[in-house]
């Protein structure tokens, strides 16, 4: 029976988010910049080896969730074996994966075969110029189909759309139409500065300004009701099949009730999506690490664990420079 892990603020610890690539095939503007980018050497990545060693040991300490995230985690060569060694995990309840959809499509079927019932795809706009400006790719017909397969095959599928003045404002409504027939949970993100440049521009949509421009256009939607842990809050326009989220991934509104930790796709632990790396997991892999050892460097790491978002960026050594493709979200 696996035990119950807490944090130093009494926060369980339940759901390990895992980055198993920095690569991607989209360009999205607030996530990498559009040439000169370094990928890590394939050897700096964890192996399957060594992410299973690791799941084993995080699912016997408590955690029962993971999700899969990148880069984009099908540009990983064989990542549907990664899925089912996880999925076979004792103790490993739940696997989720997020994905921006390109090459996702032929997979739907294993991966409703394997249980995997929710996905997350990135998508931020329903127009294919502004997907383009975006993403720096013409692939908006990639993701479209696999977000309509997913949703015919019954998936619970959350789309992950960030807010950004001047590049998709105008799809805030549209979206918000989708959920009439769709039974897809829309989540609209603040804008954080992890673009892999650094510069920091001032968040314009908040999840507050976010919240009044959807009233203004439908003065009827509801607060619907937020699961535990929910990073999102919910609404909903009565009689839609589908719902809405708001992220407030910026302003940082749901630290109470963090139940997450990061690893990284070169293997560094984050307890929080702020830190600048906690602790190495793959040098003390490499080493050779017992069980025993990796089991207390990681409980060290979770007893010190920075209260909020804030606290975490404030106790970072550098500014924030790294590309979300790195953390994973
Ligand atoms: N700000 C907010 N969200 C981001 N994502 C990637 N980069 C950023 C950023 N700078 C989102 C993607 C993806 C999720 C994992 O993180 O849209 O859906
Ligand atoms: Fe790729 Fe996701 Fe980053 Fe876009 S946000 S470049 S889809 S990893």
């Amino acid at each position: 029976m696996a035990e119950q892990l807490f944090d130093n603020h009494g926060r369980p610890l339940t759901y390990l988010r895992l980055a198993v690539t920095d690569r991607c095939n989209l360009r999205c503007f607030y996530c990498m910049p559009e040439e000169g980018i370094h990928y890590l050497p394939k050897k700096e990545l964890l192996t399957f080896e060594e992410i299973q060693r690791l799941v084993t040991l995080l699912a016997s300490m408590g955690i029962s969730k993971v999700r899969i995230t990148g880069g984009e985690p099908f540009v990983r060569t064989d990542l549907m074996h990664l899925l089912r060694m996880i999925r076979a995990t004792p103790g490993i309840e739940s696997l989720r994966l997020t994905t921006n959809g390109l090459l996702t499509a032929p997979h739907v079927k294993e991966l409703k075969h394997l249980g995997i019932r929710s996905i997350n795809l990135s998508l931020d706009s329903l127009d294919r110029q502004r997907f383009r400006a975006i993403t720096r790719r013409d692939e908006f017909d990639a993701t479209w189909q696999t977000l309509t397969q997913l949703v015919d095959e019954g998936f619970d599928v959350k789309i992950n759309a960030v807010v950004m003045e001047g590049k998709n404002i105008e799809d805030l409504v549209p979206f918000v139409h989708l959920t009439e027939q769709w039974p897809v949970s829309v989540r609209f993100i603040e804008e954080m500065p992890f673009n892999g440049a650094g510069h920091v521009s001032t968040l314009v949509w908040t999840h507050q300004r976010i919240l009044d421009h959807l009233r203004q256009h439908f003065p009827s939607l509801t607060k619907d009701i937020d699961e535990p842990h929910s990073t999102a809050f919910h609404y909903r326009v009565p009689g839609h099949r589908g719902n809405i989220g708001i992220i407030a991934a910026y302003t940082r509104m749901f630290c109470g009730s963090c139940n997450r930790i990061r690893i990284t796709a070169q293997g560094v632990l984050k307890t929080c999506l702020y830190d600048d790396g906690v602790l190495n997991i793959k040098t003390r892999l490499r080493e050779g690490a017992t069980d025993d050892e990796l089991r207390a460097h990681l409980l060290n790491a979770f007893a010190h664990r920075a209260k909020d978002g804030f606290e975490a960026e404030r106790q970072r050594a550098n500014g924030i420079t790294e590309s979300m493709s790195t953390i994973g979200g």
